[in-house]
């Protein structure tokens, strides 16, 4: 396991979407660290309430825009999207209970689907907006 390493290929030409991964990336790459330096319970669940809010806040943009410009794979978006809302409520959910265990597994999930989220449904996503002033 290691921290995410923002890469040139992660920009996907849509600032606004971009900055709002690179944010993405810098608030999980701060969940790992508070496990790694084995963070009082407080730090971790600030980490997690912040990761879920984000998270929520993103998805919200993505299918605001998606929703304006008639992207057509909307609903499969919508779905996606909502798997990912799940898992880390139940995150959430745990952090505010005291009941987090901030497993490897966590971790992994969290960066697998960052990046792969980045790197092929948002690539995908992006390509479709360019052109659309979605930064105007
Ligand atoms: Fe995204």
């Amino acid at each position: 396991m290691e921290t995410i390493v923002w890469q040139e290929t992660y920009s996907l030409g849509i600032k606004l979407i971009d900055n709002q991964h690179r944010e993405l990336v810098e608030i999980i790459n701060d969940v790992y660290d508070a496990k790694l330096r084995g963070s009082k319970n407080g730090e971790i669940k600030n980490s997690i309430i912040k990761l879920a809010e984000y998270t929520h806040k993103h998805f919200d943009t993505e299918e605001e825009l998606s929703f304006k410009y008639d992207y057509p794979e909307l609903d499969s978006q919508i779905d996606e999207n909502n798997q990912v809302r799940i898992q880390v409520d139940k995150l959430l959910h745990q952090a505010k209970s005291g009941n987090l265990e901030l497993s490897d597994n966590v971790i992994d999930f969290l960066r697998d689907w960052t990046l792969n989220h980045i790197t092929n449904t948002d690539k995908i996503y992006c390509e479709f907006l360019s052109g659309k002033e979605v930064d105007n």
